[in-house]
């Protein structure tokens, strides 16, 4: 198994994949590396439907403004916020930020544990809410907050590029940079250093 720093390294937005199933083993990891995610209050505010139905996935990419490339995923694992679930505890900041930050921390770790089983994803952001809520019947209170892709690769992908990292990371204030020295070479995306 890589280490999480091979991972992150490694990790790519895949968006071709090859006819193979993800194994009903390696899923039940990927949605346990999900739950492992933290949470505000440990409250867990996100739902997750794991959709395999081809048909279904056919209508996810299509919500998703035609991003066909998703249909060929064998796996698409939608995130849903539940606001309610932190503003219990939360109020306000529950229902607009945690909610948000507990289901896209989940994403995350499912995104990455899906990686170091060797599986590409990507992450889709770009989606018609109401279409997602429908396709999926899921409840008006919940807001779909990412759809991860997962399947075998078919491409390597692209090693994308960073933003100067003295651009928008400070040190004791803002606008006066922090002064990065190039430590882990396999981390360093072209651009960031
Ligand atoms: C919030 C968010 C929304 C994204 N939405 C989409 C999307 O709708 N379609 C897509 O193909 N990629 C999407 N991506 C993937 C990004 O394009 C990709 O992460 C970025 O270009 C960097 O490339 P990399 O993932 O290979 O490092 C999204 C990523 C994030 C984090």
């Amino acid at each position: 198994m890589p280490d999480i720093f091979d991972v992150m390294a490694e990790r790519r937005s895949i968006r071709k994949y090859l006819e193979e199933d993800v194994s009903e083993r390696d899923l039940n990891i990927i949605l346990e590396a999900a739950c492992s995610a933290p949470s505000a209050g440990n409250l867990q505010a996100y739902d997750i439907v794991v959709v395999r139905d081809p048909t279904k996935r056919k209508l996810l990419a299509k919500a998703s403004y035609n991003q066909t490339f998703m249909a060929r995923a064998p796996v698409h694992l939608v995130f849903f916020s539940v606001p309610r679930r932190s503003a219990r505890v939360y109020g306000p900041r529950g229902m607009e930020l945690y909610s948000l930050q507990d289901a896209t921390i989940a994403a995350t770790f499912a995104m990455l544990a899906a990686h170091a089983l060797g599986y590409g994803t990507c992450w889709v952001g770009a989606f018609d809410d109401n279409a997602v809520r429908g396709i999926l019947d899921a409840p008006q209170d919940r807001r779909p907050v990412a759809i991860i892709t997962i399947g075998r690769p078919g491409e390597s992908g692209y090693r994308t590029s960073r933003m100067k990292m003295e651009r928008f990371i400070f040190e004791d204030e803002y606008g006066r940079p922090f002064h990065h020295t190039k430590t882990m070479d396999k981390l360093i995306r072209p651009g960031c250093n």
